[in-house]
């Protein structure tokens, strides 16, 4: 798992390594200093030596230069190192969840893979960070301020000993506590981040619903939540800060006692003592500095494994790239077709499906909501694969195409569709980058899109913000049709694309369609029967289950659900008309 993770460093192992080596630099000054000052003391003050004390005085601050400088350095390229890091795995997170079908979208919902590509790659940059730093600083200073302490004087030292078994277990007992607690935190931050990230995009819909205070509420106790947790931490850290500093005074008297005696006895020097006092500092501080970095290791632990998860999906879908390429023509065939949306292939969404659609046809779809349209629909361009059965496209199981080939082929207005920020040109190029402005207008008039773009100040240049909010729901859904004709496909889908469009425009667009795509599969789901009924054919679902596939007319006499269905909606119609 780290492996995965530590090989994204690639072009930053450079600098991975640098840190330390810089970092270890700076240590040895950090520990030379007080030898120095030992000199000083012992030599300069004591025979009132000018000349010496100013001499090593000016090697003393270039010491101090050098170990600000490297210190600088190793900082430098620590961060480098993990930002580069955190870009890598980023790129590679992002890259891979491209390759995602919406099976695969559906298991981690898109809200936690937000998560992951930021929070969780942000941990690990932290936690990368201090490691290099403190893989070099933490046992280098502890081992080498340890040799110079006992070269010092090896019975203080003794003292050490004792203390430091002491304080790693101080600090082992504060982690195994602390650790819990840190994952619970970053689990309610998860909740917290997916409730920020809903809102806001939710935004216009929470003010239509004036849900305002609910979601406040909802907020203000998750954040309460995760305020009660970090005290809980505090708490903890609150009753180990009183022991750790107790160790840490303990050696400092320590030393001071028994240094002190051998110094009465001119056994060791005042210089000699004063530099055992800041070894000891070094000594414990190098301890709970790694203890921290440890802590850090720990909370990254639970992100790696989270972004780990999303590496080892395998996609669901085979893009199939060496796949056939020309789709022959517009034909559709579902052989005893079963979906189920689960991983088991329980709880069947289609049941059974057997049918023909012949190329050039316009096909309507009807059925209540949760009736399996959508479901049916997103089979034919593989937005997700069949558990039984197969599906032909031009004569051929749609898992011989290519799968860039096939979706090219197969055009889906999707029912939740988006636009995204750009002009609106930008938009409608979307279904082929390199169209002409000429070709843009052709399918925009064709959607009755152009009416209203001509309307705006910029036309066609007009820009779209983010979730196309500056643009009427009508407007959108032409703009998301113009979008997938430019595509010229060999299949149309229009999934209740037409449902704020007026019925007027409704029906011009459909015209459009019939005289301008005679070759164009056309398979349209409405919920208005007016919208399907001069379709060639109309499927009827029924809870999964194909229960009509016949000409209007016939449906009309022998299917009871489109019967009523469409005398449910004449007669609303004669209402409002009467
Ligand atoms: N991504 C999904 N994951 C799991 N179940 C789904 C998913 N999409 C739809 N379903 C379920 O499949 C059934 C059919 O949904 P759908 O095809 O969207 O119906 P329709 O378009 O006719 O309203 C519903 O019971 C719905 O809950
Ligand atoms: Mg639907």
């Amino acid at each position: 798992m780290y492996k995965s993770i530590l090989s994204r460093v690639r072009e930053f192992k450079k600098h991975s390594f640098l840190a330390p080596m810089f970092i270890t630099l700076e240590v040895f000054m950090e520990i030379l200093i007080p030898y120095m000052m030992a000199k000083i003391i012992d030599v300069g003050i004591k025979n009132s030596d000018i000349s010496y004390i100013v001499k090593l005085g000016i090697i003393l601050f270039v010491m101090a230069m050098l170990s600000l400088f490297f210190g600088a350095m190793g900082a430098r390229f620590a961060s480098i190192a993990a930002t580069g890091l955190s870009k890598n795995i980023r790129s590679d997170l992002f890259e891979k969840i491209q390759k995602f079908s919406f099976k695969n979208i559906d298991k981690f919902s898109s809200a936690s893979l937000v998560t992951r590509l930021t929070t969780d790659i942000n941990n690990v940059q932290m936690a990368y960070m201090m490691g290099i730093i403190m893989v070099a600083r933490s046992p280098i200073m502890m081992i080498v301020a340890l040799v110079m302490a006992f070269i010092v004087n090896s019975k203080v030292s003794m003292i050490f000993l004792v203390a430091i078994p002491i304080l790693i277990a101080i600090m082992y007992f504060l982690i195994k506590k602390a650790d819990p607690m840190f994952v619970k935190v970053f689990e309610e931050y998860d909740v917290l981040n997916n409730t920020v990230s809903e809102n806001v995009n939710a935004q216009r819909v929470v003010k239509a619903y004036v849900r305002e205070d609910f979601e406040n509420e909802k907020f203000k106790k998750l954040s309460l939540k995760i305020f009660g947790l970090f005290v809980d931490v505090e708490k903890l850290i609150a009753l180990f800060n009183p022991s750790i500093i107790l160790v840490v005074y303990s050696v400092i008297i320590g030393v001071f006692l028994i240094g002190g005696k051998y110094v009465a006895s001119s056994v060791m020097t005042t210089g000699e003592l004063t530099s055992l006092v800041i070894y000891s500092i070094q000594i414990l501080m190098s301890v709970i500095a790694a203890s921290f970095a440890f802590i850090l290791l720990i909370i990254a632990e639970t992100s790696i494994e989270r972004i780990c998860e999303v590496f080892d999906e395998v996609p669901s879908m085979d893009i199939n790239e060496d796949g056939e390429k020309d789709i022959k023509d517009g034909s559709i065939v579902f052989k005893d077709v079963d979906f189920s949306y689960s991983e088991d292939g329980k709880r069947l969404a289609l049941k059974g499906v057997n049918l023909e659609i012949k190329s050039g046809e316009t096909i309507g779809i009807i059925g209540g909501t949760g009736s399996s349209k959508s479901t049916f629909v997103s089979l034919i361009p593989r937005l997700y694969d069949v558990t039984n059965g197969e599906i032909l496209v031009g004569g051929k199981n749609v898992r011989a195409y290519s799968l860039s080939d096939l979706r090219d082929s197969v055009s889906m207005v999707l029912q939740k569709n988006t636009l995204f920020t750009g002009t609106i040109a930008d938009n409608i190029r979307w279904g082929d980058e390199n169209a002409s402005l000429e070709e843009v207008e052709y399918v925009c008039k064709l959607a009755c899109a152009d009416e209203f773009i001509q309307r705006f100040p910029n036309k066609y240049d007009e820009l779209i913000v983010e979730g196309g909010n500056n643009v009427s729901g009508g407007q959108k859904q032409r703009l998301c049709i113009a979008r997938a004709l430019l595509k010229k496909p060999k299949i149309l889908i229009l999934d209740d694309s037409t449902s704020a469009v007026d019925t007027k425009t409704d029906s011009r667009i459909r015209d459009a369609l019939k005289n301008d795509m005679k070759d164009t599969t056309k398979i349209i789901i409405a919920q208005r029967i007016s919208s399907i009924e001069n379709a060639d054919k109309i499927i009827v679902l029924d809870n999964g289950n194909v229960v009509g596939f016949d000409t209007p007319e016939n449906l009309l006499r022998e299917n009871d659900i489109y019967k009523e269905n469409y005398e449910f909606q004449k007669k609303g119609g004669v209402a409002i008309e009467g």
